[in-house]
């Protein structure tokens, strides 16, 4: 089967395109390459464009009229910039998703699954979010991605559309077979901090914020190998439509899904984890929360078990091992200095 996926040259995407493959399924990639690598979609069918040039999605689906579906990843990614550009963000993310929408509308293109975020869910006692979980997005970037998932229910309420939102939590790991990863030259994310730390790119790891009402004081995550979050990816679009048969609503054309493992990881406990796969200490020191840090959460990712028959599989020393063969490879891969 077909499968459109925007932003498919990035990290996510195209971890999504292997996995799809691996199963006999063609992706097809339409991304800009505004940050994503074109040596991600070698060997792929892939249109270089915006989400919102509408002649290119036509172009596409004349192309390939038989897409079953689209997953929406493309989108500007990072927190700490959109603070400092949020017309970008909102241009970018925002206003760009609704023409993408529009278009896919009207091409008949019925099935969308999108790339949302667990930095839409306020901190909660005992760190534990479910889809009800009260929101509270704290950055520009991720209130276009709350925006984002009300135009889709929107469009999905109107037009006859179905949209899957999968909330992910923290992406880890490279693609096993190494095809791709993180691709950004300096990772904002703490794996990629790490692994720069382990491979002396930056002198010392830094605990930021020490004092969370945690186990440890450290803030907790859910880390999940993104190789776990692309099959999550396969299973919603190779079962779309059962999916929502599952969730039991037949008057519901708008699903939000958790995408973790269901457990909290410290930044001490990934500390330790990371020094035990990498086999030696990792230089590292306490410092105060960045602006917008919080103590974090972790999924309930019941929903993804009912409805996608799906669970995570990977352990993090997997996706640490993973991260670090990744830095290490793509020097090579991607012609970095
Ligand atoms: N990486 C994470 O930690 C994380 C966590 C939660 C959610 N997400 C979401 O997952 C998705 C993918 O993230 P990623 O980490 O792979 O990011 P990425 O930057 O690696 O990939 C994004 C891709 O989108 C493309 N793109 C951006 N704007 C575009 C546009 N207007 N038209 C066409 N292409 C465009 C980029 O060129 C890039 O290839 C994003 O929507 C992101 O918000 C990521």
């Amino acid at each position: 089967m077909k499968y459109l996926i925007t932003g498919g040259a990035g990290y996510i995407g195209s971890t999504i395109c292997s996995a799809l493959e691996d199963e006999g399924h063609t992706p097809i990639i339409l991304d800009s390459l505004i940050t994503g690598r074109i040596e991600f979609t070698r060997g792929r069918i892939f249109y270089q464009a915006d989400i919102a040039d509408s002649s290119a999605v036509e172009k596409i689906f004349r192309e390939h009229p038989d897409i079953q579906a689209v997953v929406h990843c493309a989108a500007l990614i990072v927190v700490p910039e959109s603070m400092a550009m949020p017309y970008e963000y909102y241009r970018e993310n925002v206003a760009k998703s609704l023409e993408l929408f529009r278009s896919l509308r009207d091409l008949g293109c019925k099935r969308i699954v999108f790339s949302s975020t667990a930095a839409l869910y306020d901190v909660v006692p005992g760190f534990m979010v479910t889809e009800d979980s009260p929101l509270k997005p704290i950055s520009p970037y991720a209130r276009t991605k709350l925006t984002m998932e009300m135009i889709l229910k929107d469009f999905c309420a109107s037009y006859g559309m179905r949209g899957i939102a999968l909330r992910y939590f923290n992406p880890i790991g490279a693609d096993p077979k190494m095809r791709s990863g993180i691709h950004v030259k300096e990772p904002s994310h703490i794996i990629g901090k790490l692994v720069d730390t382990a491979l002396g790119k930056q002198p010392v790891f830094e605990i930021t914020g020490t004092h969370y009402p945690t186990r440890d004081g450290t803030g907790v995550r859910d880390y999940i190998h993104v190789w776990d979050l692309a099959r999550a990816h396969i299973r919603a679009l190779v079962q779309f439509d059962e999916t929502f048969a599952r969730a039991g609503y037949p008057a519901e054309n708008y699903l939000v899904i958790n995408l973790g493992t269901g457990r909290g990881v410290t930044v001490r406990e990934l500390l330790t984890a990371f020094e035990k796969v990498y086999g030696k200490p990792v230089p590292s020191r306490e410092s105060p929360p960045r602006p917008g840090d919080v103590a974090g959460s972790f999924a309930n990712a019941d929903t993804a078990e009912r409805l996608l028959g799906w669970k995570a599989e990977l352990p993090i020393e997997k996706g640490i091992a993973d991260s670090l063969k990744w830095g290490e490879l793509r020097k090579s891969i991607l012609n970095f200095e």
